[in-house]
């Protein structure tokens, strides 16, 4: 079952148009990512589902109930939605056990414990509790702003970009305390990121956003392999990409003969293939022939430019660090499963 459905979503401020045709599904339980550029809409979106944004046209519902549409809207605190907004926004004047307890009834006997409660579930120790904000590193106070959206038992948990001001470590042990949290809870979540590793890592289904359209959404793995476009494909990790003509499921390019996801013809197209998907060898012959123009070294991996003999064109081709071949070397080229072709980039009305 669905949990959300956005329906036609469409939103501008002034002249300035965020969101345009958005629809999607998130079913229950899952968690959705959405992942796009800076002023792609995130935001946007976000707010619109919490209650705090309005859309000129479309409508939301949750759990089958209509949230808002061209005739009315449920106001955001009778929506259960847990929010956590881009900089946690904790209340500065309260302490990290009146954060968590806003919304708690105030003289109720089980209150204390609640809040320890849920202090432990967001891996807080107890001492912290009357600490300020201030007092708080970075992902403390994500983790006080994310308990005191539990306590609210929200039928649907909304995070903004929570790990964007934490360093590289903490915050993939976050995601992961995040993730595990959630899911036990059985709670179902969207998360915001323009961090596509975040977004492959953290998503059973995966929205990818540009220019305020929802352009593609899926499965992580389907997305990465099968991109709708070479821009979506290169937001998603690395790609070569190039041009091909397609004949009898087969793609005759600078790699030679790469067998492709489709069956059409084409005369004139591009394909893509992840850097994963080039094997190179200095000894085995087989596959396609090229030159060593450029060599990075990056520790466990090394990045080198091949030229290939074909048609001169230069890819970037991954190799393992200790192991890449020198500079000039002549390399063979093999390709691994099939490549994609791409769509052409759809035509984005200016914003
Ligand atoms: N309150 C607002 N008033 C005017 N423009 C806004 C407002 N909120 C967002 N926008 C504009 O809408 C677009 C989408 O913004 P946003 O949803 O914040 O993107 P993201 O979260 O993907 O970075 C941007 O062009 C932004 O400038
Ligand atoms: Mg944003």
């Amino acid at each position: 079952m669905n949990a959300l459905e956005l329906n036609a979503l469409c939103k501008s401020f002034g002249a300035q148009r965020a969101l345009t045709d958005v629809s999607l599904s998130v079913p229950t339980g899952s968690r959705t990512v959405i992942v796009g550029p800076s002023g792609s809409g995130k935001t946007t979106l976000l707010r619109m589902i919490a209650g705090f944004e309005f859309p000129d046209t479309g409508s939301l519902t949750l759990n089958g109930q209509t949230l808002v549409d061209s005739t009315h809207a449920v106001p955001a605190h009778q929506r259960q939605i847990g929010y956590v907004p881009q900089d946690g926004a904790l209340f500065p004047h309260m302490t990290v056990a009146d954060n968590i307890g806003f919304g708690l009834a105030a003289k109720h006997a089980s209150r204390h414990a609640r809040i320890a409660e849920l202090m432990d579930s967001v891996a807080l120790d107890a001492s912290m509790a009357r600490r300020w904000p201030h007092e708080l590193s970075g992902g403390q106070q994500q983790r006080v702003a994310l308990a005191r959206a539990l306590a609210q038992q929200p039928r649907l948990m909304l995070l903004d970009e929570p790990f964007s001001a934490l360093d590289t470590g903490l915050r993939s042990a976050m995601r992961k305390m995040v993730a595990r949290l959630l899911s036990d809870a059985g709670i179902t979540t969207i998360l915001v990121t323009h961090d596509q590793s975040e977004a492959l890592s953290f998503a059973d289904q995966l929205a990818v956003m540009r220019q305020g359209r929802l352009v593609q959404s899926g499965h992580p793995m389907d997305l990465y392999q099968y991109p709708v476009d070479e821009q979506t494909a290169l937001f998603l990790g690395e790609a070569v990409v190039m041009p091909a003509r397609i004949e009898d499921g087969w793609a005759l390019c600078g790699l030679g003969r790469v067998p492709v996801d489709s069956e059409l013809d084409h005369d004139s197209t591009r394909i893509m293939l992840r850097p994963e998907q080039l094997l190179l060898s200095t000894t085995d012959d087989s596959g396609c022939r090229g030159v060593v123009t450029e060599r990075e070294f990056g520790g466990n991996t090394c990045t080198l430019t091949v030229e290939l003999q074909g048609d001169g064109q230069a890819i970037l081709v991954r190799s393992s660090g200790l192991q890449a071949p020198a500079l000039g070397s002549v390399v063979h080229l093999r390709t691994v499963g099939l490549a994609h072709i791409l769509k052409k980039q759809p035509a984005l009305s200016p914003s």
